[in-house]
């Protein structure tokens, strides 16, 4: 008998088995709505222009590739810290942040999740809907999930009152994963005033929190885009960060992420950046080194960051168009308003009223893959494909 033998398989990640169906696919007409990835006008997602300099500026001055130690790179983790809490922001120089690379924005979620263990979490609540990932960390990580209710699915926009609900259900000392800017799957966002108020609440009820911060610039701009954050910080005084940087560098496969922490007083953030550490040691032991170091050049030099910020606004930007054509296209095929609200959402995706009935004879009458969630990349789209994509889409809104 096999010491495999107790293992009976498990299924397929949907969206990792969604991608290989649609690699595999040998139809000439196929449209890749799945896994979130930017394309440009060819389906191609390119390496931005700010980064291959940054490499190469990079290989030019390597002279070892000796760990640099548990915190990795520490330029990048200044940066992020930048990014999250303000250059300027009292927290810091009081010792009251913390900061870690981690192998992508998996990794720090996994790095946070593993930090409520410690502090004594049993259960933590995800959105829901949310990335699929979220329960599958905190589970793999020993604790139970819970979801609260985050949008209204006739106006497709945040529901505070439903949120501020079914959190008002969790106990002192859960947990709490909330995501920053561009929700995934919605795109459905928080306004500053929910951040506001969803930060005093979970303050009040002692609930420990970590926001999930995946797409920063994709929704309006890097500070507006922050701007939810720093007024739950505010309001709640503490919290986690998860922050990736696979979606706004375009740096996916290097697993660029960043772990970060804001607590009440300096004892509590030096006593929890020590577990960071063992966390981090007993897992990969070491953080990976060249997404961090990537990003560390590109925002420690004024023209790269310059060139890497046009790059994102132009991502954005083309974005918000192919939203804006795909909404148009599939309200005036469908008569459905809910569609319009398509542009008032952010980022790279959205959630259509698809069934999973639907998403599947998408993909096999028409090549069309999208996720049995309904959820679209609309990164993945391109203007030319928009009236034939909206015209399949219809026929099973
Ligand atoms: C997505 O949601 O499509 C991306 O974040 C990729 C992934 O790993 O799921």
């Amino acid at each position: 008998m096999s010491q495999f033998s107790p293992l009976s398989s498990l299924p397929p990640d949907a969206l990792l088995g969604l991608m290989t169906a649609y690699r595999e696919d040998a139809r000439a007409e196929k449209y890749d709505l799945g896994v979130g990835v930017y394309k440009d006008d060819n389906g191609h997602t390119p390496v931005l222009t700010a980064v291959s300099k940054a490499e190469a500026r990079m290989l030019e001055v390597q002279t070892t590739k000796v760990y640099e130690g548990p915190r990795g790179n520490v330029d990048f983790c200044a940066a992020i810290e930048d990014f999250v809490f303000g250059a300027g922001a009292a927290a810091r120089t009081e010792g009251r942040t913390l900061s870690f690379t981690a192998p992508g924005g998996c990794g720090a979620l996994s790095l946070g999740v593993g930090l409520m263990r410690r502090i004594g979490v049993k259960k933590v609540w995800v959105s829901n809907p949310t990335w699929p990932n979220h329960p599958k960390v905190v589970q793999s990580a020993g604790l139970g999930t819970a979801d609260y209710r985050y949008a209204d699915p006739v106006t497709g926009t945040a529901d505070r009152a439903a949120m501020i609900e079914d959190l008002s259900k969790a106990e002192r000392g859960d947990g709490v994963i909330v995501q920053g800017p561009c929700h995934n799957p919605t795109g459905i966002d928080l306004t500053i005033e929910d951040w506001r108020a969803l930060g005093a609440f979970t303050k009040e009820r002692g609930l420990v929190v970590m926001l999930d911060v995946a797409y920063h610039g994709f929704a309006h701009g890097l500070d507006a885009d922050i701007a939810g954050v720093r007024a739950f910080l505010d309001a709640a005084g503490e919290a986690m960060i998860s922050y990736s940087c696979s979606k706004n560098f375009g740096l996916y496969r290097e697993r660029a992420g960043c772990f970060l922490a804001l607590g009440e007083t300096p004892e509590g953030i030096a006593a929890a950046s020590t577990h960071v550490a063992d966390i981090s040691r007993a897992t990969w032991s070491m953080p990976p080194a060249h997404g961090a170091g990537i990003v560390a050049t590109i925002l420690g030099d004024a023209a790269l960051r310059a060139e890497w910020e046009a790059e994102l606004t132009s991502m954005r930007e083309r974005m918000i168009s192919l939203r804006r054509a795909l909404s148009g296209e599939l309200v005036q095929r469908t008569g459905s308003n809910l569609l319009a609200s398509l542009t008032t959402q952010n980022g790279m995706f959205s959630q259509l009223p698809v069934a999973p009935e639907g998403a599947k004879q998408l993909r096999e009458t028409s090549g069309l893959y999208m996720p049995g969630s309904g959820r679209i990349n609309i990164a993945g789209l391109n203007m030319k494909d928009i009236p034939r994509v909206a015209e399949i889409i219809a026929t099973v809104i």
